[in-house]
């Protein structure tokens, strides 16, 4: 079985939704799932953002990015990512338009395509930009930004609101639309270690601890 809930660095676990792991994934890679997808299905429903329309990710690579990039492509969403000179073909990899954030990120993504909503998963202070890029601050989404409602921005913090997230996550798994790569894997001893890491922001994927 694989699932979620809260204070789960544990060996047993109070959880909150719980299913069987699709074959052919190792726990590891099983942890990795439910969280962002949950995070990415609750945000591309509160963009607003439909089949035959396109979204910008801010912040693309990570766990979250990974997650709302495969999502998407399966739901007909075209998405323009940013993300790291590093990560541009995995960006591409998982069906998106990349480019590169930092100066003259705008601009790049203009030249990339019109933009119906975005989202923003890096906190990197881009609000003001996603806004402009949309036309709409009902059409932007943050996940990082606890500054954002300042911009009329709905920042997205309840977890657990999209409760056959899971499932859904299973669906997409054994389909083969959606895959989340573990960056690394820690012993539980080294949490603090998978903690400093994760705060840089340059995860491709998740980091995952084992008990
Ligand atoms: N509110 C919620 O419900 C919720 C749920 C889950 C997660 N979160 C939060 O959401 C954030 C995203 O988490 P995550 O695990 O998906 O990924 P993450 O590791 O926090 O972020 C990684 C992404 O941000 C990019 N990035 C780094 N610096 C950037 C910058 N200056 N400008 C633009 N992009 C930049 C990275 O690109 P490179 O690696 O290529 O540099 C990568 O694409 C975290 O802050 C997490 O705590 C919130």
């Amino acid at each position: 079985m694989f699932g979620e809930g809260s204070s789960t660095y544990a060996e047993f676990a109070v959880l909150s939704a719980w299913a069987r792991m699709p074959e052919g994934l190792t726990f590891e890679e099983a942890a990795g799932y439910p969280s962002v997808v949950e995070t990415a299905l609750r945000i591309i429903r509160e963009s607003g953002v439909r089949s035959g329309q396109t979204l910008l990710v801010s912040g693309a690579s990570g766990g979250v990015g990974s997650a709302v990039l495969q999502i998407a492509r399966d739901r007909g969403i075209t998405v323009i990512g940013t993300a790291g000179a590093a990560n541009q073909d995995y960006l591409r990899g998982l069906g998106a338009l990349a480019t590169t954030y930092g100066e003259g990120w705008v601009e790049r993504v203009r030249e990339l395509g019109r933009v119906d909503a975005a989202l923003d998963l890096a906190g990197s202070g881009v609000i003001r930009e996603l806004v402009e890029l949309t036309g709409d601050p009902r059409k932007v989404i943050s996940i990082a930004d606890l500054d954002a409602p300042k911009l009329g921005v709905r920042f997205s913090g309840v977890a657990g609101s999209v409760p056959d997230a899971l499932a859904e996550a299973v669906r997409l798994i054994t389909r083969d639309a959606l895959h989340i790569p573990v960056e690394k894997s820690y012993p539980l001893a080294e949490a603090a270690l998978a903690h400093i890491d994760s705060q840089a922001g340059h995860t491709r994927g998740r980091r995952v601890l084992v008990v």
